[in-house]
């Protein structure tokens, strides 16, 4: 396995012919990460990995500077997953002067995430755009955990006609449900039990849809869909979100977890499902624990 920055990479990248896949990663890597780097390598003949903890995606007051960043034991992880090429590059390297151009992700990067974070995805999507330029990646593979951002950078492809394919790995989590992610660090032993309301919310929420379903067959609107309800014309939508809901708002009401958002969206424009939505949704959850930012989301058809 090599690693380095951006000269090494042009050496490596020019001497190589066979199908390149690209995990981009900010480090602190978990085996969330290495499921990604097994993905890109069962797609692909060789492997990069980037790790670059990005400032265009921090705002003033987050944690760029405690950002964890252990180098060396995330080599070793790369080296574990199969990774031929680690580019690590210096900030002083990809941003030699702070950058006037750059990605703008509209309005879908203005909503959930983006309305908490402003200028957070027009910083990833700037640093993506970056990276495919650099690594000229046949695939690239995302965590579906940052739902969002998956979005975003498939609408970045497909936009700015960039040439690679874009996989979507689904959720990893840990035995307790939680939801893998390098923040996960942050928690104190009993803020994350209580962040186990999220996956509970999402639990809750997949059977009403289910539950739905089955009412209707397509799922649409539903009778009794809700919980024990037994009432007549239910919506589906809105009985999902109410559900989620339902178990995020006594932890919160305890004052034991912020709810950020939790709302039900169409999967291709994140805009709210209306009542009586057919088609691919998420539902999306974010919340803050002890101070720790968190997001969870469920893919559902309805
Ligand atoms: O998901 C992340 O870790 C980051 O947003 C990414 C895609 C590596 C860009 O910095």
């Amino acid at each position: 396995m090599e690693v380095g920055g951006i000269q090494a990479l042009r050496r490596w990248r020019a001497e190589q012919t066979g199908r390149v896949g690209l995990v981009p990663t900010m480090g602190a890597l978990h085996s969330g990460h290495q499921a990604l780097m097994t993905r890109a390598r069962s797609e692909s003949d060789l492997v990069v990995a980037s790790i670059f903890v990005n400032p265009l995606q921090f705002g003033a007051d987050e944690d760029f500077v405690q950002y964890p960043r252990p180098i060396e034991e995330d080599l070793k992880k790369c080296e574990e997953a199969g990774v031929d090429f680690v580019f690590a590059p210096a900030l002083a390297e990809m941003y030699p002067s702070a950058p006037e151009v750059r990605v703008v992700a509209g309005r879908m990067g203005a909503v959930f995430e983006g309305a908490a974070r402003p200028g957070h995805f027009d910083g990833v999507l700037t640093v993506v755009a970056k990276l495919f330029t650099l690594i000229d990646p046949d695939v690239t593979v995302f965590g579906l955990k940052d739902i969002q951002q998956y979005v975003l950078v498939k609408r970045m492809i497909a936009d700015l006609n960039f040439d690679i394919e874009l996989i979507g790995l689904p959720v990893v989590r840990d035995a307790d449900g939680l939801a893998m992610s390098s923040r996960n660090t942050y928690l104190a032993a009993d803020d994350r039990a209580r962040a186990l309301a999220i996956p509970r919310a999402l639990n809750a929420a997949a059977e009403v849809a289910e539950r739905g379903r089955g009412a209707t067959g397509s799922g649409a609107s539903v009778a009794g869909a809700a919980a024990g309800s037994g009432g007549a014309g239910v919506d589906l939508p809105a009985a999902v979100e109410a559900a989620a809901l339902a178990e995020l708002e006594p932890v919160a009401e305890r004052g034991e977890l912020e709810i950020v958002y939790c709302s039900l969206v169409e999967a291709a424009t994140l805009r709210p499902c209306p009542p009586g939505f057919t088609g691919s949704a998420l539902l999306l959850v974010s919340a803050t624990v002890g101070g720790t930012h968190l997001i969870d989301n469920l893919p559902l058809e309805f």
